[in-house]
């Protein structure tokens, strides 16, 4: 890669986790292949069932528990911490493995499963144990906590600073997503219109391979520690 880097956006999916043993959405046993979205991750569904949408999460969160960061989440840690220039990692993952692998400058734009967010007041606190329907929300005493993951119909979290980065960028890198879901999936055309140079790391092409400079296929804790090797070199 023989470009002056200086300003780089990573974008995460479930396959970066996969192989710390954390289930994808649409691959072979993907999530979506036993739950409907419609069932677990809408506004209407958390309004028509909350005790199943629930249980959903928290059957996630509890899994948390058994699972460690791999060779990829910890390579982008310590690219995040040696990284001279704008560094900016955004995960679509709920998952807590970037942050335990020591990344700092991250985003969850669709939430936190170790989260839990009051639906009355918008206030979000750190949860790791189950979350009955109907918890209270120790800021404004509502019985209104739910789980703080950004539904299907809902607005991710910190578009602005991720759109700021990807103006900013002059590397755009994907790591283990089908590029199934938007906004996520259009990031690559934004870094694309600003001129960074746009990589994709996956297991099998994507839906947005179509639109990278360069497509990298294979397990992510080989391609990303090897990347992370090429860049700080
Ligand atoms: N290494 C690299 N890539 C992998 C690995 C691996 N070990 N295992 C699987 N993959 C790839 C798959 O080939 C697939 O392209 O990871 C991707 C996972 O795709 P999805 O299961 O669709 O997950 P993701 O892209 O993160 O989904 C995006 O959809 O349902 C919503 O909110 C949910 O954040 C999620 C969003």
């Amino acid at each position: 890669m023989d470009r002056d880097i200086r300003n780089i956006v990573i974008l995460t999916g479930a396959g970066i986790s996969a192989e710390s043993g954390l289930a994808t959405f649409r691959g072979p046993d993907g999530l979506w292949e036993g739950h409907r979205v419609e069932d677990v991750c809408t506004p209407e569904a958390l309004a028509r069932n909350p005790a199943l949408v629930h249980r959903f999460y928290d059957e996630r969160r509890a899994r948390l528990d058994a699972v460690e960061p791999n060779p990829a989440h910890e390579a982008l840690a310590a690219l995040d911490v040696e990284w001279p220039g704008d560094l900016l990692l955004v995960t679509q993952n709920v998952d807590d493995l970037h942050e335990r692998a020591g990344a700092k400058r991250l985003i969850h734009m669709h939430g936190e499963l170790r989260s839990a967010l009051c639906a009355a007041c918008g206030k979000a606190v750190p949860w790791s144990a189950p979350l009955p329907p109907e918890s209270t929300c120790a800021g404004c005493g509502k019985p209104r906590l739910r789980p703080d993951i950004v539904f299907f119909g809902e607005m991710p979290y910190e578009m602005d600073a991720i759109d700021e980065a990807l103006r900013r960028a002059d590397l755009f890198v994907s790591v283990g997503t089908s590029g199934a879901v938007y906004p996520a999936a259009g990031f690559v055309q934004t870094a694309r219109h600003v001129g960074a140079h746009t990589l994709e790391l996956n297991l099998e092409p994507s839906a947005g391979s179509v639109y990278f400079d360069e497509s990298r296929m294979g397990p992510a804790s080989l391609l990303v520690p090897a990347l992370v090797r090429e860049l700080l070199t």
